[in-house]
């Protein structure tokens, strides 16, 4: 049953207090909760994947800054880039299908701003798993697993415009561009 009845103001409402707690459990709880009961079952809060990458639409950005809430789509095989999320805290549910994330930590940036990660973890998440980001564990690359659309929701404690993304070079260093996160139509 889609989640007609489900206003945005609703369902930023237990989002809102999870964020004033400042505890990323509590946020993370309030994520599967609002999932349970059908918060993100609306598809008219995704955007359609693109060809060539996911979509990323926000949902909705709070006027005082403290959290922004974004909805992601992904095609079968489409993934992130390795990326930050500029010192944000945050937590991400699978709303639909299956995602893959792989974690990182960064080792070093040397003085010609070369970054060296180490690979930390990696998992499969299905409808309704809740990751968390908690810098400086905030690297990491998410990508749909299966071979149906994903959707995601994510929320971060901040106005998440730009984050990092990192490149991996030959030498085994990756370099960084900085990424303006896009908002899909
Ligand atoms: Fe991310």
């Amino acid at each position: 049953m889609l989640s007609a009845l489900w206003s945005v103001d609703e369902m930023l409402a237990p989002i809102e207090r999870a964020i004033r707690t400042d505890r990323v459990t509590a946020l993370a709880a309030a994520l599967a909760r609002l999932d349970e009961a059908g918060a993100f079952d609306d598809p008219a809060l995704f955007a359609s994947p693109l060809p060539h990458r996911y979509a990323r639409r926000p949902i909705a950005c709070d006027p005082l800054g403290r959290f922004v809430v974004l909805a992601m789509s992904w095609a079968p095989a489409q993934s992130s880039p390795l990326h930050d999320h500029a010192g944000l805290w945050g937590a991400e549910i699978v709303v639909a299908g299956t995602m893959r994330e792989k974690t990182f930590r960064l080792i070093e940036r040397d003085g010609r701003d070369r970054y060296r990660f180490s690979p930390e973890r990696e998992r499969v998440a299905a409808k309704g798993e809740v990751g968390i980001v908690i810098p400086p564990l905030e690297y990491h690359e998410f990508g749909n697993a299966g071979d149906t659309p994903a959707r995601t929701v994510h929320v971060y404690a901040g106005d998440l415009r730009r984050c990092r993304s990192y490149v991996a070079g030959e030498d085994g260093a990756w370099r960084a561009r900085v990424a303006e996160l896009p908002a899909d139509a």
